[in-house]
Protein backbone atom coordinates (compact mmCIF):
# COMPACT_ATOMS: atom_id res chain seq x y z
CA UNK A 1 0.00 0.00 0.00
CA UNK A 2 1.75 3.90 -1.13
CA UNK A 3 1.67 5.54 2.20
CA UNK A 4 0.45 8.89 1.81
CA UNK A 5 2.20 12.32 1.92
CA UNK A 6 0.38 14.01 4.51
CA UNK A 7 2.90 13.51 7.04
CA UNK A 8 5.42 16.29 8.57
CA UNK A 9 7.65 15.91 11.38
CA UNK A 10 8.90 18.90 13.72
CA UNK A 11 12.38 18.26 14.85
CA UNK A 12 14.93 19.45 17.41
CA UNK A 13 18.34 19.88 15.49
CA UNK A 14 20.89 20.24 18.50
CA UNK A 15 20.81 18.98 22.33
CA UNK A 16 17.44 19.44 22.92
CA UNK A 17 14.77 22.30 24.39
CA UNK A 18 15.29 24.09 20.61
CA UNK A 19 11.36 24.95 21.15
CA UNK A 20 9.80 22.00 19.70
CA UNK A 21 6.93 22.30 21.87
CA UNK A 22 6.07 25.72 20.38
CA UNK A 23 6.43 25.23 17.26
CA UNK A 24 3.98 22.24 17.47
CA UNK A 25 1.49 23.78 19.16
CA UNK A 26 1.70 26.64 16.98
CA UNK A 27 1.33 24.16 14.11
CA UNK A 28 -1.00 21.79 15.89
CA UNK A 29 -4.42 23.11 14.41
CA UNK A 30 -3.61 22.49 10.96
CA UNK A 31 -3.00 18.66 11.80
CA UNK A 32 -5.24 16.02 12.72
CA UNK A 33 -3.57 14.16 14.77
CA UNK A 34 -0.26 14.73 16.56
CA UNK A 35 2.22 11.81 17.53
CA UNK A 36 5.02 11.75 19.75
CA UNK A 37 7.93 9.32 18.58
CA UNK A 38 10.67 9.14 20.95
CA UNK A 39 11.59 9.88 24.63
CA UNK A 40 9.55 9.80 27.86
CA UNK A 41 9.34 11.70 30.78
CA UNK A 42 12.76 13.44 29.88
CA UNK A 43 11.32 15.46 27.57
CA UNK A 44 10.08 19.04 28.77
CA UNK A 45 7.92 21.02 26.50
CA UNK A 46 6.88 24.39 27.33
CA UNK A 47 3.64 25.65 26.21
CA UNK A 48 2.83 29.38 26.67
CA UNK A 49 -1.05 30.10 25.92
CA UNK A 50 -1.57 33.92 27.30
CA UNK A 51 -0.81 34.16 30.87
CA UNK A 52 -0.77 30.05 31.44
CA UNK A 53 2.65 28.34 30.90
CA UNK A 54 2.14 24.41 31.00
CA UNK A 55 5.05 22.09 31.09
CA UNK A 56 4.68 18.72 28.71
CA UNK A 57 6.80 15.41 29.07
CA UNK A 58 4.68 12.61 27.63
CA UNK A 59 1.64 14.71 26.15
CA UNK A 60 2.25 15.75 22.64
CA UNK A 61 2.05 19.62 22.39
CA UNK A 62 -1.41 18.69 19.78
CA UNK A 63 -3.20 18.49 23.17
CA UNK A 64 -4.51 22.42 23.62
CA UNK A 65 -6.00 22.41 19.89
CA UNK A 66 -9.36 20.88 20.26
CA UNK A 67 -9.79 19.00 17.17
CA UNK A 68 -6.59 17.31 17.70
CA UNK A 69 -5.64 13.62 18.29
CA UNK A 70 -2.88 12.88 20.30
CA UNK A 71 -0.94 9.92 20.26
CA UNK A 72 1.62 8.81 22.84
CA UNK A 73 3.69 6.51 19.61
CA UNK A 74 5.00 2.73 20.35
CA UNK A 75 8.77 3.74 20.56
CA UNK A 76 8.34 6.11 23.24
CA UNK A 77 8.96 4.41 26.66
CA UNK A 78 5.70 6.00 29.72
CA UNK A 79 6.39 6.58 33.04
CA UNK A 80 3.21 4.75 34.15
CA UNK A 81 2.85 6.98 36.96
CA UNK A 82 4.10 10.25 35.92
CA UNK A 83 1.86 10.10 33.09
CA UNK A 84 -0.80 9.51 34.97
CA UNK A 85 -0.15 12.64 36.93
CA UNK A 86 0.86 14.79 34.03
CA UNK A 87 -3.19 14.12 32.41
CA UNK A 88 -4.62 15.09 35.93
CA UNK A 89 -2.96 18.04 36.46
CA UNK A 90 -3.31 18.85 32.69
CA UNK A 91 -7.25 18.42 33.45
CA UNK A 92 -7.28 20.06 36.40
CA UNK A 93 -5.98 23.42 34.72
CA UNK A 94 -9.05 23.09 32.60
CA UNK A 95 -7.25 21.09 29.26
CA UNK A 96 -9.76 19.13 28.22
CA UNK A 97 -7.75 15.56 28.26
CA UNK A 98 -10.25 12.44 27.46
CA UNK A 99 -9.33 9.35 25.36
CA UNK A 100 -11.16 10.64 22.77
CA UNK A 101 -8.15 13.36 21.90
CA UNK A 102 -4.94 11.00 23.87
CA UNK A 103 -4.54 7.96 23.24
CA UNK A 104 -1.11 5.96 24.22
CA UNK A 105 -0.01 3.21 22.51
CA UNK A 106 -0.60 -0.27 23.47
CA UNK A 107 2.97 -1.67 23.36
CA UNK A 108 5.11 0.96 24.29
CA UNK A 109 7.23 0.22 27.46
CA UNK A 110 6.66 0.84 30.89
CA UNK A 111 8.93 3.03 32.61
CA UNK A 112 8.15 2.47 36.70
CA UNK A 113 10.22 3.76 39.92
CA UNK A 114 13.31 0.99 39.18
CA UNK A 115 13.73 2.27 36.03
CA UNK A 116 14.85 5.43 37.77
CA UNK A 117 16.61 4.04 40.46
CA UNK A 118 18.67 2.25 38.32
CA UNK A 119 19.22 5.35 36.11
CA UNK A 120 20.58 7.17 38.96
CA UNK A 121 22.48 4.65 40.43
CA UNK A 122 24.75 3.67 37.27
CA UNK A 123 24.96 8.09 37.17
CA UNK A 124 26.20 7.69 40.80
CA UNK A 125 28.84 4.71 40.16
CA UNK A 126 29.64 6.49 36.98
CA UNK A 127 31.05 9.21 39.26
CA UNK A 128 32.82 12.36 36.91
CA UNK A 129 31.99 10.30 33.72
CA UNK A 130 28.14 10.68 34.63
CA UNK A 131 25.52 11.75 31.43
CA UNK A 132 24.08 13.70 33.83
CA UNK A 133 20.23 12.32 32.72
CA UNK A 134 17.23 13.48 33.83
CA UNK A 135 17.24 10.60 36.30
CA UNK A 136 13.43 9.41 34.32
CA UNK A 137 14.54 5.88 33.88
CA UNK A 138 15.01 6.56 30.00
CA UNK A 139 17.94 4.41 30.00
CA UNK A 140 17.29 1.31 31.64
CA UNK A 141 13.22 1.46 29.94
CA UNK A 142 15.37 1.67 26.84
CA UNK A 143 17.69 -1.16 27.40
CA UNK A 144 14.68 -3.49 28.49
CA UNK A 145 12.92 -2.38 24.73
CA UNK A 146 16.14 -3.59 23.28
CA UNK A 147 16.49 -6.38 25.44
CA UNK A 148 12.80 -7.31 24.56
CA UNK A 149 11.77 -7.45 28.30
CA UNK A 150 10.17 -5.53 31.11
CA UNK A 151 6.54 -4.28 30.81
CA UNK A 152 4.29 -2.60 28.05
CA UNK A 153 1.12 -0.47 28.91
CA UNK A 154 -1.18 -3.46 27.26
CA UNK A 155 0.34 -6.14 29.67
CA UNK A 156 -0.73 -3.75 32.22
CA UNK A 157 -4.16 -3.28 30.64
CA UNK A 158 -4.77 -7.30 29.92
CA UNK A 159 -4.09 -7.34 33.55
CA UNK A 160 -0.62 -10.25 32.49
CA UNK A 161 1.98 -7.99 34.19
CA UNK A 162 2.68 -9.38 37.27
CA UNK A 163 5.14 -12.48 36.66
CA UNK A 164 7.03 -9.56 34.18
CA UNK A 165 7.22 -7.54 37.20
CA UNK A 166 8.07 -10.19 39.81
CA UNK A 167 10.95 -11.01 37.75
CA UNK A 168 11.93 -7.10 36.88
CA UNK A 169 12.00 -6.46 40.67
CA UNK A 170 14.32 -9.18 41.56
CA UNK A 171 16.36 -8.24 39.30
CA UNK A 172 16.85 -4.95 40.43
CA UNK A 173 16.54 -5.68 43.82
CA UNK A 174 19.82 -7.95 43.35
CA UNK A 175 21.80 -5.15 41.65
CA UNK A 176 20.31 -2.80 44.39
CA UNK A 177 21.56 -5.48 47.62
CA UNK A 178 25.33 -5.41 46.01
CA UNK A 179 25.14 -1.79 45.77
CA UNK A 180 23.25 -1.14 49.39
CA UNK A 181 20.23 0.73 47.60
CA UNK A 182 16.46 0.41 48.21
CA UNK A 183 14.94 -2.71 47.87
CA UNK A 184 11.59 -2.22 46.01
CA UNK A 185 8.56 -3.49 47.28
CA UNK A 186 6.61 -5.70 44.83
CA UNK A 187 3.81 -5.63 46.76
CA UNK A 188 3.36 -1.81 47.37
CA UNK A 189 4.24 -1.42 44.08
CA UNK A 190 1.96 -3.85 42.49
CA UNK A 191 -0.53 -2.13 43.93
CA UNK A 192 -0.17 1.31 42.87
CA UNK A 193 0.08 -0.01 39.47
CA UNK A 194 -4.00 -1.48 40.40
CA UNK A 195 -4.43 1.46 41.79
CA UNK A 196 -4.23 3.73 38.60
CA UNK A 197 -4.81 0.75 36.49
CA UNK A 198 -8.58 2.29 36.21
CA UNK A 199 -7.69 5.86 34.74
CA UNK A 200 -5.05 4.67 32.33
CA UNK A 201 -6.90 1.93 30.96
CA UNK A 202 -9.11 3.43 28.31
CA UNK A 203 -5.72 5.90 27.38
CA UNK A 204 -3.85 2.59 25.82
CA UNK A 205 -5.30 2.31 22.36
CA UNK A 206 -4.74 0.66 19.12
CA UNK A 207 -3.64 4.36 17.98
CA UNK A 208 -2.44 2.74 15.02
CA UNK A 209 -4.77 0.80 12.75
CA UNK A 210 -7.30 3.85 13.45
CA UNK A 211 -4.18 6.66 12.42
CA UNK A 212 -3.78 4.22 9.15
CA UNK A 213 -7.00 4.82 8.03
CA UNK A 214 -7.11 8.25 8.38
CA UNK A 215 -3.93 8.69 7.20
CA UNK A 216 -5.58 7.15 4.26
CA UNK A 217 -8.83 9.34 4.16
CA UNK A 218 -6.65 12.42 3.98
CA UNK A 219 -5.93 13.33 7.13
CA UNK A 220 -2.96 14.77 8.39
CA UNK A 221 -0.85 13.41 10.74
CA UNK A 222 2.86 15.66 12.87
CA UNK A 223 5.35 13.81 14.23
CA UNK A 224 6.47 15.52 16.98
CA UNK A 225 10.04 14.44 18.16
CA UNK A 226 11.43 15.43 21.67
CA UNK A 227 15.45 15.56 22.55
CA UNK A 228 17.23 16.56 19.38
CA UNK A 229 19.39 15.17 16.94
CA UNK A 230 22.67 15.42 18.78
CA UNK A 231 21.17 13.40 22.08
CA UNK A 232 20.07 10.61 19.62
CA UNK A 233 21.12 7.01 21.01
CA UNK A 234 22.99 6.39 17.54
CA UNK A 235 23.62 9.37 15.87
CA UNK A 236 24.45 11.49 18.56
CA UNK A 237 27.62 12.72 20.47
CA UNK A 238 27.87 9.21 22.44
CA UNK A 239 28.16 8.32 25.01
CA UNK A 240 26.47 11.81 26.41
CA UNK A 241 22.97 11.00 24.73
CA UNK A 242 19.36 10.08 25.72
CA UNK A 243 18.49 6.51 24.50
CA UNK A 244 15.70 7.05 21.91
CA UNK A 245 15.93 7.76 18.49
CA UNK A 246 15.42 11.60 18.33
CA UNK A 247 16.31 11.42 14.32
CA UNK A 248 13.57 11.20 11.80
CA UNK A 249 14.73 7.57 11.63
CA UNK A 250 13.05 7.54 15.23
CA UNK A 251 9.59 8.28 13.13
CA UNK A 252 10.14 6.50 10.07
CA UNK A 253 10.51 3.31 12.19
CA UNK A 254 7.64 4.21 14.06
CA UNK A 255 5.24 3.88 11.16
CA UNK A 256 7.24 2.48 8.40
CA UNK A 257 7.76 5.08 6.68
CA UNK A 258 10.64 7.00 4.01
CA UNK A 259 11.81 10.30 3.95
CA UNK A 260 9.96 10.61 0.66
CA UNK A 261 7.05 10.35 2.76
CA UNK A 262 7.01 13.42 4.03
CA UNK A 263 5.18 16.51 3.00
CA UNK A 264 7.51 18.60 5.19
CA UNK A 265 10.31 18.00 7.91
CA UNK A 266 10.66 21.09 10.06
CA UNK A 267 14.02 21.64 11.92
CA UNK A 268 14.04 23.62 15.08
CA UNK A 269 16.88 25.32 16.46
CA UNK A 270 17.07 28.15 18.67
CA UNK A 271 19.80 31.06 17.45
CA UNK A 272 22.18 30.31 19.96
CA UNK A 273 22.54 26.97 21.18
CA UNK A 274 21.98 25.10 24.54
CA UNK A 275 23.34 21.94 26.15
CA UNK A 276 22.17 20.35 29.69
CA UNK A 277 24.01 17.43 30.98
CA UNK A 278 27.75 16.43 30.42
CA UNK A 279 29.91 16.19 27.25
CA UNK A 280 31.53 18.98 24.56
CA UNK A 281 30.65 22.35 23.75
CA UNK A 282 33.05 23.74 21.38
CA UNK A 283 30.84 26.75 21.19
CA UNK A 284 30.18 27.63 24.81
CA UNK A 285 30.52 30.72 26.00
CA UNK A 286 33.63 31.11 28.28
CA UNK A 287 32.28 34.46 29.14
CA UNK A 288 30.52 34.79 32.46
CA UNK A 289 28.38 37.74 31.49
CA UNK A 290 27.12 36.84 28.46
CA UNK A 291 26.33 33.27 29.59
CA UNK A 292 24.16 34.81 32.63
CA UNK A 293 22.19 37.72 30.12
CA UNK A 294 21.08 34.61 27.83
CA UNK A 295 20.59 32.58 30.59
CA UNK A 296 18.20 34.86 32.17
CA UNK A 297 16.79 36.15 29.14
CA UNK A 298 16.10 33.04 27.63
CA UNK A 299 15.05 31.40 31.30
CA UNK A 300 17.91 28.34 30.16
CA UNK A 301 16.85 26.25 33.36
CA UNK A 302 15.43 22.79 32.29
CA UNK A 303 11.60 22.39 32.13
CA UNK A 304 12.11 18.75 33.77
CA UNK A 305 15.14 19.18 36.03
CA UNK A 306 15.53 22.61 36.90
CA UNK A 307 18.77 22.47 35.84
CA UNK A 308 20.94 25.30 34.64
CA UNK A 309 21.46 24.86 30.35
CA UNK A 310 25.00 25.80 29.31
CA UNK A 311 24.73 28.62 26.62
CA UNK A 312 26.84 29.15 23.31
CA UNK A 313 26.56 30.10 19.94
CA UNK A 314 25.08 28.65 16.97
CA UNK A 315 27.15 26.72 15.15
CA UNK A 316 26.95 25.47 11.24
CA UNK A 317 28.69 22.71 10.96
CA UNK A 318 26.48 20.23 13.11
CA UNK A 319 23.40 21.94 12.09
CA UNK A 320 24.27 21.71 8.25
CA UNK A 321 24.84 17.96 8.65
CA UNK A 322 21.79 17.30 11.12
CA UNK A 323 19.61 19.27 8.41
CA UNK A 324 21.15 17.09 5.85
CA UNK A 325 20.85 13.81 7.61
CA UNK A 326 17.28 14.70 8.75
CA UNK A 327 16.34 15.41 5.26
CA UNK A 328 14.93 18.93 6.62
CA UNK A 329 13.17 21.23 4.15
CA UNK A 330 12.42 23.83 6.26
CA UNK A 331 14.23 25.27 9.72
CA UNK A 332 12.30 26.99 12.43
CA UNK A 333 14.72 29.79 14.40
CA UNK A 334 13.82 30.35 18.25
CA UNK A 335 14.65 32.85 20.40
CA UNK A 336 16.28 35.68 18.26
CA UNK A 337 14.51 38.15 20.77
CA UNK A 338 16.61 36.83 23.86
CA UNK A 339 19.85 37.74 21.99
CA UNK A 340 18.12 41.68 21.78
CA UNK A 341 20.47 43.55 24.05
CA UNK A 342 23.70 41.99 22.58
CA UNK A 343 26.31 44.36 19.99
CA UNK A 344 27.86 41.38 18.76
CA UNK A 345 26.62 38.21 17.87
CA UNK A 346 28.83 34.89 16.74
CA UNK A 347 27.77 32.24 14.78
CA UNK A 348 30.67 28.98 14.02
CA UNK A 349 31.11 28.66 10.51
CA UNK A 350 33.92 26.03 10.69
CA UNK A 351 35.29 23.47 13.16
CA UNK A 352 39.20 23.49 13.15
CA UNK A 353 41.07 20.48 14.19
CA UNK A 354 43.13 21.22 17.13
CA UNK A 355 45.34 18.09 15.92
CA UNK A 356 46.02 19.46 12.05
CA UNK A 357 45.19 22.87 12.16
CA UNK A 358 42.70 22.44 9.26
CA UNK A 359 38.84 22.72 8.91
CA UNK A 360 37.09 19.80 9.37
CA UNK A 361 33.73 18.14 9.03
CA UNK A 362 31.48 17.23 11.74
CA UNK A 363 31.05 13.58 11.98
CA UNK A 364 28.33 12.46 14.14
CA UNK A 365 28.14 9.48 16.53
CA UNK A 366 30.96 10.72 19.31
CA UNK A 367 31.21 13.23 21.86
CA UNK A 368 35.56 12.93 21.06
CA UNK A 369 34.78 14.49 17.83
CA UNK A 370 33.77 17.59 19.41
CA UNK A 371 36.60 17.96 22.27
CA UNK A 372 38.88 17.46 19.86
CA UNK A 373 37.80 21.39 17.36
CA UNK A 374 38.38 25.07 17.93
CA UNK A 375 35.21 26.85 16.45
CA UNK A 376 35.78 29.70 13.95
CA UNK A 377 33.26 32.28 14.42
CA UNK A 378 31.91 35.00 12.14
CA UNK A 379 30.44 37.85 13.70
CA UNK A 380 27.76 40.14 13.48
CA UNK A 381 26.51 43.28 15.23
CA UNK A 382 23.29 42.92 17.06
CA UNK A 383 20.29 45.00 16.25
CA UNK A 384 19.68 45.93 19.70
CA UNK A 385 16.27 46.90 19.93
CA UNK A 386 13.19 44.96 20.66
CA UNK A 387 12.09 41.52 18.37
CA UNK A 388 9.66 40.71 21.06
CA UNK A 389 6.38 39.61 19.53
CA UNK A 390 7.10 40.15 16.06
CA UNK A 391 4.91 38.80 13.70
CA UNK A 392 5.42 40.20 9.87
CA UNK A 393 8.45 40.04 8.10
CA UNK A 394 9.45 43.35 7.31
CA UNK A 395 9.70 44.30 10.75
CA UNK A 396 11.92 42.47 11.52
CA UNK A 397 15.58 44.13 12.24
CA UNK A 398 17.73 44.28 8.65
CA UNK A 399 20.82 43.00 11.29
CA UNK A 400 18.95 39.82 12.29
CA UNK A 401 17.77 39.22 8.12
CA UNK A 402 21.55 39.23 7.58
CA UNK A 403 22.11 36.71 10.43
CA UNK A 404 19.10 34.66 8.90
CA UNK A 405 20.20 34.71 5.23
CA UNK A 406 23.54 33.47 6.45
CA UNK A 407 22.29 30.38 8.04
CA UNK A 408 20.02 29.63 5.32
CA UNK A 409 23.00 29.78 2.63
CA UNK A 410 25.11 27.86 4.81
CA UNK A 411 22.92 24.63 5.74
CA UNK A 412 21.05 25.30 2.21
CA UNK A 413 17.38 24.85 4.19
CA UNK A 414 14.96 27.75 4.28
CA UNK A 415 13.83 29.18 6.84
CA UNK A 416 10.14 29.02 7.14
CA UNK A 417 9.16 30.67 10.90
CA UNK A 418 11.43 32.83 13.12
CA UNK A 419 10.08 32.46 16.78
CA UNK A 420 9.99 36.06 18.61
CA UNK A 421 8.68 35.36 21.83
CA UNK A 422 7.72 32.02 24.10
CA UNK A 423 3.82 32.54 23.30
CA UNK A 424 2.14 30.64 20.15
CA UNK A 425 1.62 33.28 18.07
CA UNK A 426 4.71 35.30 18.36
CA UNK A 427 6.60 33.83 15.31
CA UNK A 428 7.18 35.01 11.76
CA UNK A 429 6.61 32.90 8.78
CA UNK A 430 8.91 34.17 6.47
CA UNK A 431 6.92 32.42 3.01
P1 LIG B 1 11.52 22.01 23.69
O1 LIG B 1 11.96 20.98 24.67
O2 LIG B 1 12.26 21.94 22.40
O3 LIG B 1 10.04 22.04 23.49
O4 LIG B 1 11.91 23.40 24.33
P2 LIG B 1 11.67 23.85 25.87
O5 LIG B 1 10.25 24.15 26.05
O6 LIG B 1 12.32 22.90 26.79
O7 LIG B 1 12.57 25.13 25.91
C1 LIG B 1 12.29 26.24 25.12
C2 LIG B 1 12.00 27.44 26.06
O8 LIG B 1 12.01 28.63 25.30
C3 LIG B 1 10.62 27.38 26.68
O9 LIG B 1 10.68 28.02 27.92
C4 LIG B 1 9.75 28.17 25.71
O10 LIG B 1 8.62 28.74 26.35
C5 LIG B 1 10.71 29.23 25.29
N1 LIG B 1 10.56 29.74 23.94
C6 LIG B 1 10.23 29.07 22.79
N2 LIG B 1 10.32 29.89 21.72
C7 LIG B 1 10.72 31.09 22.21
C8 LIG B 1 11.04 32.34 21.59
O11 LIG B 1 10.99 32.50 20.39
N3 LIG B 1 11.43 33.35 22.43
C9 LIG B 1 11.52 33.20 23.78
N4 LIG B 1 11.93 34.24 24.50
N5 LIG B 1 11.25 32.03 24.39
C10 LIG B 1 10.86 31.00 23.59
P1 LIG C 1 13.44 18.01 25.24
O1 LIG C 1 12.46 17.11 24.55
C1 LIG C 1 17.46 18.67 26.82
C2 LIG C 1 19.69 15.09 28.01
C3 LIG C 1 20.03 15.01 29.47
C4 LIG C 1 21.32 14.22 29.40
C5 LIG C 1 21.06 13.23 28.27
C6 LIG C 1 20.58 11.86 28.74
O2 LIG C 1 12.83 18.87 26.27
O3 LIG C 1 14.26 18.74 24.24
P2 LIG C 1 18.26 10.98 29.69
O4 LIG C 1 17.52 11.35 30.94
O5 LIG C 1 17.48 11.17 28.45
O6 LIG C 1 18.86 9.61 29.78
O7 LIG C 1 19.51 12.00 29.65
O8 LIG C 1 20.05 13.83 27.47
N1 LIG C 1 18.25 15.31 27.70
C7 LIG C 1 17.72 16.47 27.35
N2 LIG C 1 18.28 17.70 27.25
N3 LIG C 1 16.17 18.49 26.46
C8 LIG C 1 15.61 17.27 26.53
O9 LIG C 1 14.36 16.99 26.07
C9 LIG C 1 16.38 16.19 27.02
N4 LIG C 1 16.14 14.89 27.24
C10 LIG C 1 17.30 14.35 27.64
O10 LIG C 1 20.22 16.28 30.02
O11 LIG C 1 22.37 15.05 28.99
MG1 LIG D 1 12.72 20.85 26.61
Amino acid sequence: MEHPKNISAVLGLSWGDEGKGKIVDALASQFDFVMRFNGGGNAGHTIVLGEKTFKLHHIPAGIFSPDVTNIIGRKCVVDFFDVAEEIQQLQQTGVEISPKNLSIAFDAQVVLPFHKRMDILREKIRGAGKVGTTGRGIGPAYADLISRVGITLGDIVKNSFQEKLQTEVRMHNAIAREFSNEEILLNELEEKIFSLQNFLTPFVQDAYSLLWKRLHEGKKLLMEGAQGALLDAYFGTRPFVSSSLACLHGALLDLGLSFSDFEEIIGVTKLYNTRVGSGAFPTEFSDEHLRDVIQKRGKEFGATTGRARRCGWLDIPTLKLVSNVNKVSSLAITKVDVLDTLDEIKICDAFISEKTNTEIPFLPGSDEYLRGVTPHYKSFVGWKRSTAGIIAREFLPQNLQTMLRCISEETGVPIQFVSTGAKREEFVKMY
